[in-house]
């Protein structure tokens, strides 16, 4: 019996206790009910009793002993286990991280604030397809079939026989919108469009439009100049002047070129009018009574106004930019200056 609680006491000093279930083992294998001290103390009635005070003494030290290594094993686990949580924790003392904005881009902001003034006077947003056809970019527009804007120079054909092409125009949405709904019409476009141009400070190949159509019985050329004249008003300030200069383009007739007076210079002259105290904003007139039969509109019944603007022409003259290609290379220096703008 002695010898045996010695054993068991070398047992307990040696134990590995490096885990939660080590420990656990321990715990059932020495100190629980069923465990080795508990059947030792149960053994004590077959000790001769002149030795059982002894070696009771014996195994209550050896109870104690389990207790004690127990206990102390405990007390690291639990330490260990608490300062893994406070390194992992999260550190309130640490600077933050500045969340950047972004900005809205510039041809951005001016389409919204096109759309913004269109709308209210009842003009609605329509959009088209970028890859177009023949039909809606130039034939149903009254192009004839010999015309220079057919040719390679000016548009990117997308097939040999150059009926699928990039839309050089969105004059093309027009024709989408009358030949699927029934006039009264009254609806601004934006979108982008395509040239085959060489890409320069004043030219790119890839830019954006806004057109406008406004279809019904009675509309005349008076509307169109009121409607544009608003709009040059609430674009670029309410002393803009606005003036009509004859123009020609197949699918208008009469047209005209839109110049609003320059709003940089008030009519002084300046580098960004060319002295002219005058900017050109784009191209207008009365949709041609063959575009409207084109598209299934009775020309004596209805009549109609379009117009069509550069949305980088316009943002150019608003925020005084130089070169065309800054809207394109997403310079951030050049992005940032419209920070907070909507
Ligand atoms: N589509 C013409 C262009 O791209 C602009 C325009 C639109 C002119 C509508 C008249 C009417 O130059």
């Amino acid at each position: 019996m002695v010898e045996k609680i010695q054993r068991v006491a070398q047992e307990i000093e040696a134990a590995q206790l490096s885990n939660a279930a080590e420990l656990e083992q321990f715990r059932i294998a020495y100190i629980g009910r069923k465990g080795i001290i508990s059947s030792l103390f149960d053994d004590l009635k077959q000790v001769a009793p002149e030795q059982r005070r002894q070696v009771g003494q014996d195994l209550n030290q050896l109870k104690n002993l389990a207790q004690a290594r127990f206990d102390q094993a405990q007390e690291q686990l639990v330490n260990a286990a608490d300062s893994t949580a406070a390194e992992s924790a999260f550190d309130f003392t640490l600077p933050t991280v500045p969340n950047t904005l972004g900005t809205r881009h510039p041809l951005a902001l001016v389409r919204n604030e096109i759309n913004r003034i269109f709308s209210r006077i009842g003009f609605n947003l329509s959009e088209g397809p970028e890859m177009e056809d023949d039909w809606h970019n130039f034939t149903a527009l009254n192009f004839p079939e010999n015309h220079p804007a057919r040719e390679m120079q000016d548009t990117f054909f997308l097939s040999q026989d150059r009926d699928k092409l990039l839309r050089t125009h969105t004059s093309t949405v027009q024709v989408r919108l009358m030949e699927t709904q029934k006039p009264p019409l009254r609806s601004i476009m934006p979108g982008r469009v395509y040239r085959n141009e060489a890409i320069s400070a004043r030219a790119h190949m890839m830019f954006h439009q806004v057109e406008g159509l406004f279809v019904d019985k009675g509309v005349s050329f008076a509307d169109l100049k009121q409607t544009l004249y608003f709009f040059a008003k609430e674009m670029f300030g309410q002393d803009t002047k606005i003036r009509f200069r004859p123009s020609f383009f197949p699918f208008t007739e009469p047209s005209a070129e839109i110049d609003i007076s320059c709003f940089i210079c008030k009519g002084e002259g300046c580098n960004i009018c060319k002295q002219s105290g005058w900017v050109e904003i784009g191209g207008s007139g009365m949709v041609d009574p063959n575009v409207l039969e084109n598209c299934g509109i009775d020309p004596q019944v209805y009549s109609g106004f379009a117009f069509g603007m550069g949305i980088e022409r316009i943002a150019m003259l608003k925020y005084q930019i130089k070169d065309l290609r800054l809207f394109t290379e997403n310079d951030v220096r050049f992005l940032r200056q419209f920070e907070g703008v909507i």
